[in-house]
């Protein structure tokens, strides 16, 4: 252990890694593309795009370069009472790829900002619209963030055990696992049919967290209609799904019926600054336009809308956009799709399945806890050691790689994979 290392140890708490049997962190010196560059000299793949948020590769020029320029020019203002270029534009770079319904962006700060904002939205446009509602129905197994609104409308369990308390209600319909999906969908008909649901917030055609569980556009275009029938708003967290991890530039693009509130954060800075936005449609604004304060939106944060985060995703909205990113985006999925194809079939494999960019396996085990299985472990070192970072999910191995990533580099981390599940 080196000193910084020490220095770690004793000073810093790292988020979800328990204080006493933790492996010592890799120190990471620098970055650049796919790879992680170690103070000792190695090179380790982000299999991961750390944490799903990095799409273009690390240290990317063109970001590095918008962020500097930004950071000399105006590097924050107080987002009440005043505005600035980067956030304009970047308004008019999101609402021209967010579903055609959006009308005005909202700036937060993450994921789990990005989603409390939309739930206070919903709840508040019944307020505002003297129908107080605020029941919420959301999806067993979701995971929409950390703070009390978010993690109230995702999985109860290990991560929220502690809070249970202090969490609100919520209505869960089972996950629509493939044959039972019309199942999910009557559960979620029985409960709309009270008429007292405020919202439905969904994480659309992949579950991150909860192990990317993957489920049909078809069935989710069902639960959504039927959810408009009943006026019941939708709102979409594409915290993780957003900016191509899908294929499309958002998983929301998979299905017609559009939402009503949209959650994005991760990749919309290019994974390189942090940056929440929250949009929603002329129906939701409706109750907020008016010059009674009691229906204002009473919700902001210091670093709204924070200049440099601006710059860095209008940089990133162009290089997502150039044929280059796209044509980058279509390999990945080709390549995953075959290789789901042929490792769904190993002994090993119960089900291997992709979407876009992101590869979902999960392997035969005997345990029934997912996120900490015992198997999680012995992945997630097998990896590091052949320098590939994959931070496995209970017994599910995930792939999702900066877009960046070569046909090779992707093709070494499969043999990594088919090398595992061989021995
Ligand atoms: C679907 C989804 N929503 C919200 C969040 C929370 O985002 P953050 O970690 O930036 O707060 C995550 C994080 O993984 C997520 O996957």
């Amino acid at each position: 252990m080196n000193n910084l290392s020490e220095i770690d140890e004793k000073n810093i708490w790292h988020p979800f890694t328990s204080l006493e049997s933790a492996d010592t962190p890799i120190l990471i010196a620098s970055a650049k593309g796919v790879y992680l560059n170690t103070d000792d000299g190695r090179k380790i793949i982000d299999g991961v795009s750390s944490w799903w948020v990095n799409i273009h590769g690390h240290s990317n020029e063109v970001i590095a370069k918008a962020i500097a320029k930004q950071a000399l020019e105006l590097e924050h203002v107080i987002f009440a009472g005043f505005t600035h270029k980067p956030a304009i534009n970047l308004s008019e770079n999101l609402l021209g790829i967010f579903p055609s319904n959006q009308s005005k962006v909202f700036f937060s700060d993450n994921g789990s900002t990005a989603v409390e904002v939309g739930l206070k939205m919903a709840i508040q446009y019944w307020h505002n619209k003297g129908n107080p509602k605020t029941k919420i129905i959301a999806i067993n197994g979701a995971y929409h963030g950390d703070t009390f609104g978010s993690m109230s409308v995702g999985e109860r369990g290990l991560f929220t055990d502690p809070f249970a308390k202090h969490l609100f209600a919520t209505s869960f319909i089972d996950f629509p696992k493939e044959g039972s999906e019309e199942n999910s969908f009557e559960q979620f008909k029985t409960i709309a049919d009270n008429g007292d649901i405020a919202a439905f917030i969904y994480e659309p055609l992949v579950q991150g967290a909860s192990g990317m569980r993957i489920y049909s556009a078809t069935i989710l275009e069902k639960i959504l209609s039927y959810a408009k029938s009943k006026k019941i708003i939708c709102i979409a967290d594409e915290v993780f799904t957003g900016f191509g991890r899908t294929g499309k530039i958002f998983a929301s693009d998979h299905m017609e019926t559009k939402p009503d509130i949209f959650c994005v954060s991760k990749g919309i800075t290019g994974g390189v600054l942090p940056l929440g936005v929250t949009s929603c449609s002329d129906e939701i604004l409706s109750a907020f336009k008016t010059a009674d304060p009691a229906k204002t939106f009473f919700h902001g944060h210091s670093y709204t809308a924070n200049p440099i985060s601006c710059a860095a995703a209008n940089a990133s909205f162009e290089l997502l956009m150039s044929q280059q990113c796209q044509e980058s985006i279509a390999r990945i999925s080709n390549q995953h799709k075959a290789f789901a194809g042929r490792i769904s079939k190993h002994l090993n494999v119960l089900s291997a399945k992709s979407l876009g960019t992101i590869l979902s396996i999960e392997i035969k085990t005997n345990e029934e806890t997912a996120y900490l299985n015992s198997k999680r472990k012995t992945i997630y070192k097998f990896f590091l050691n052949n320098n590939i970072l994959l931070r496995p999910l209970g017994n599910v191995i995930y792939v999702l790689p900066p877009y960046v990533i070569s046909s090779e580099e992707l093709n070494l981390i499969y043999r990594s994979i088919e090398k595992f599940l061989d021995q």
